[in-house]
């Protein structure tokens, strides 16, 4: 089909990788003649001419995109909040209202004729794209979240990077927790799944394991403590998703707001109280999506960039690239951003951790 410019956006939490894939994007884009709009800040800098004092859109060439593959966070700027068809939307005054913008950015994408969008996000922002492709915009989606639990792809780049940060940061406790025969918790992220817990928690050589998938109990992870203690290993590695949930409980947030956090503390008093071990919390929280994405999610990101030109060309509107196997593909968006991707409990990491004794608190 005649495209003659198009758009890329960010949307929702950073994730390393981002920048992989506006450059490639961007390069791909330039090779076939057209020109390419960076959006700053989600859709925000569409529907302002200036956001925080800066031109809303940026044009992308070659040089804007120069030497980015290796850094983190998002030359484009993002928004973590922005459920356009539901609550929240950033007026431009800066504070949140609750007008539905889409017939705004439909309007905006016509008069700014703009042929089609690369919307780069996670699952709000996916949504978001869905919902505009279904009001007629012509959208691409790029799958982003650390947390590995998109469906539709086997995986999301920013994972590999947080699993990276989560497995250093295990191994580094472990001198300490030695040292002292403590019991160290490490809180990682994961919400709804507990892919990097489990991941870098086999890598790392975690003795417990705690994802939202399996429920746990606080005595069960005590037994292992002291098991372990009998048997001379007078220290523990316990890492915790921060959505993991105790057996028959609740999910733990951080009062007053609905972002999760504290399970890792409130596991650590229960399990001194119950082993009477020094018990010590480490909650990692965004270092494990800042800084540099590791070679494995710089090229994961820059074949999504280059994929989701490829599907504009060829009209396939509505989709999302995804990696299946080691194929990059393209499926509909209608699919992708519907159920999310859980670690089966008998998954075969889960089973070959268990099998080398690792406890998931069950
Ligand atoms: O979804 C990615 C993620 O990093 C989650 O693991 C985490 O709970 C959340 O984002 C944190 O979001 P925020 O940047 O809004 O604190």
């Amino acid at each position: 089909m005649n495209i003659r410019r198009i758009a890329i956006n960010t949307g929702g939490g950073d994730a390393p990788g981002l920048n992989a894939v506006i450059r490639a994007a961007t390069l791909t884009a330039l090779e076939n003649g057209w020109e390419v709009l960076g959006i700053r800040r989600g859709y925000m800098g569409l529907l302002h001419d200036e956001v925080d004092g800066e031109p809303g859109m940026v044009p992308l060439s070659a040089e804007r995109v120069r030497g980015i593959t290796h850094l983190g966070g998002t030359i484009l700027g993002t928004t973590a909040r922005g459920n356009l068809f539901g609550l929240e939307v950033r007026q431009s005054d800066g504070t949140w209202g609750d007008r539905d913008p889409s017939a705004d950015i439909m309007g905006r994408f016509a008069e700014m004729e703009i042929d089609a969008l690369i919307a780069i996000g996670g699952d709000g922002s996916l949504k978001i794209a869905h919902r505009l492709f279904l009001k007629g915009l012509r959208v691409v989606g790029v799958p982003k979240t650390i947390d590995n639990d998109l469906s539709a792809t086997d995986m999301t780049f920013g994972f590999q990077t947080a699993v990276d940060v989560a497995t250093e940061a295990i191994g580094r406790l472990h001198s300490t927790a030695e040292a002292h025969q403590r019991v160290m918790v490490v809180q990682v992220m994961g919400r709804h799944t507990g892919w990097i817990a489990l991941e870098s928690g086999l890598a790392g050589g975690a003795d417990v394991i705690l994802i939202p998938e399996i429920p746990f109990s606080a005595e069960r992870i005590a037994e292992k403590i002291m098991e372990r203690d009998r048997a001379r290993r007078r220290f523990s590695i316990v890492v915790i998703a921060e959505g993991a949930v105790p057996a028959g409980g609740l999910p733990s947030f951080v009062e007053g707001t609905g972002r999760y956090g504290g399970i890792g503390d409130r596991l650590a008093v229960e399990l001194e109280a119950l082993t009477g071990k020094d018990t010590r919390c480490l909650t990692l929280g965004h270092i494990q999506r800042g800084g540099s994405p590791v070679p494995y999610d710089r090229n994961l990101a820059l074949r999504f960039g280059a994929a989701a030109v490829h599907a504009v060309e060829r009209g396939n509107f509505g989709c999302m690239v995804g990696l299946q196997g080691n194929h990059v593909r393209s499926v509909p968006l209608g699919d992708a951003v519907t159920d999310i991707k859980r670690v089966p409990i008998d998954d075969e990491v889960v089973r070959t951790a268990r099998r080398m004794g690792v406890s998931f608190g069950d």
